[in-house]
């Protein structure tokens, strides 16, 4: 952190604390003093904790012969310590991977400040993330070349300001995808694996996708990146071949009418709106083994929404009946998919603090057929009862919506060679 401003030590040294935490850089944080309030306590000392529900700011109050610790969202951690040094604190220690920051005599006035660089070796992730349930990152990615070359990180693998979400949605992707492929069954043909990322964008997830895959142990995976936008494709080239990517290659070209050969795992993370549909219809087709999208800007099926009457309180705001078009968007996604051989699961894959974008759907082929006949009378009947005419999914699927739920059940999609699935 360059700049920290005119303000006075005492805010400084917060707003490092701050940096810090939010660049997911901090290594400790301590706050010394005495607490009228709380004559026992000595010091509060904090550091960063990857637990199940996220990062989170764990904080131990050092008492005369007891400690208890704390967990806290980030944003309440921050002003927990705030709170603590500006009531009492008589000294501050901060020790980031780029710096140290020392105040001092902060109890009776602004305190003083001294600023110590660190040696810059220090990998942004893994140094200071010990918890009992911490999990191991899957892949270390602070120093990686693409990372750098997509503005996330800086030359010395510092996150970049305002990159923190981006960030920590890369490294939860890679986790979410690494536990799903454990769930395949493993192929041991010797043969290359596909992942296909479509509506890649500027490729992040890509790239982390193939840098993970690269691991030893994966087997041998090609990743293609597919969008449509020819200048992010032509940069995302440009950074693989600087990262010396040779499994990676980004294509100009759209969701629906791509080249498939094959694909065993199919990602669409916020293709927008029925770009989901067109992908996850495209896997199924090519028969992958693993879907997985994040659906964004639900737009299809809201304005076809006629709820039964029950449901009229419950949609009488705007943004209820936003949520709940997504809800039931999303829903008829997860039944036309489990019709269509796939097991689904549906989670938060980073915290809605970071990004309210953050549902994903998972999908994995199931080797028997499932409950296929219930789940299509289920798509039916959810349509029937939201007066919803067309599903982009269930259309590319062809699967006929009807408003008598009665109408006779479809059969299983076709596969493009005319082979039936699953
Ligand atoms: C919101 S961005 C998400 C990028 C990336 N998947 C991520 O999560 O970081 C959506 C991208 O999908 C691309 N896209 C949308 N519809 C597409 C289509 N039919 N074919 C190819 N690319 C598409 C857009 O150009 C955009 O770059």
């Amino acid at each position: 952190m360059s700049n920290l401003g005119s303000d006075s030590p005492k805010i400084r040294w917060m707003n490092a604390v701050r940096h810090a935490v939010g660049s997911l850089t901090l290594i400790k944080v301590t706050v010394s003093g005495t607490w009228p309030s709380v004559p026992t306590l000595r010091r509060v000392l904090g550091r960063l904790v990857d637990l199940k529900a996220g990062t989170r700011i764990s904080l131990v109050f050092r008492h005369d012969t007891r400690d208890v610790t704390q967990n806290f969202e980030l944003s309440e951690g921050l002003a927990e310590l705030s709170r603590w040094l500006e009531s009492g604190a008589a000294s501050g220690f901060l020790r980031s991977t780029d710096a140290e920051w020392e105040l001092n005599g902060a109890a009776d006035g602004p305190g003083r400040l001294r600023e110590m660089p660190r040696p810059r070796d220090l990998s942004v992730l893994g140094v200071h993330r010990t918890h009992d349930r911490v999990r191991n990152r899957t892949v270390a990615l602070g120093g990686s070349s693409w990372l750098r070359d997509l503005g996330v990180t800086t030359p010395d693998g510092s996150v970049c300001a305002g990159k923190e979400a981006k960030f920590r949605q890369i490294h939860h992707f890679v986790e979410v995808l690494g536990a799903l492929l454990n769930e395949l069954q493993p192929v041991s043909d010797g043969s290359v694996r596909t992942l296909i990322d479509m509506g890649c964008g500027k490729g992040y997830l890509t790239f982390a996708a193939a840098e993970y895959l690269r691991k030893p142990g994966m087997g041998q995976w090609t990743i293609r990146g597919i969008e449509q936008r020819p200048e992010l494709v032509e940069r995302s080239n440009r950074a693989a071949l600087t990262a010396g990517s040779t499994n990676l290659v980004f294509e100009l070209g759209n969701i629906q009418d791509v080249v498939l050969a094959s694909v065993d795992v199919l990602v669409a993370l916020h293709a927008c709106d029925t770009a989901t549909d067109d992908a996850l219809a495209r896997g199924i087709d090519a028969g992958a083994r693993l879907l997985l999208v994040s659906p964004c800007c639900h737009k299809e099926v809201r304005p076809q929404m006629k709820p039964p009457p029950v449901l009229e309180p419950v949609l009488r705001h705007g943004i209820w009946r936003e949520r709940q078009a997504e809800f039931v968007t999303d829903a008829l996604r997860t039944l036309l998919l489990e019709w269509a051989g796939y097991r689904t699961r549906v989670f938060e894959f980073v915290s809605p603090e970071h990004s309210g974008r953050n549902l994903m759907i998972a999908a994995v082929k199931r080797a028997d057929s499932g409950e296929r006949e219930d789940r299509a009378r289920a798509v039916r009947e959810l349509a029937w009862n939201y007066g919803i005419q067309t599903q982009r999914l269930a259309e590319r699927l062809k699967f006929p919506f009807s408003t008598n739920p009665q109408y006779p059940l479809p059969s299983a999609p076709l596969r493009s060679g005319g082979e039936n699935l699953p």
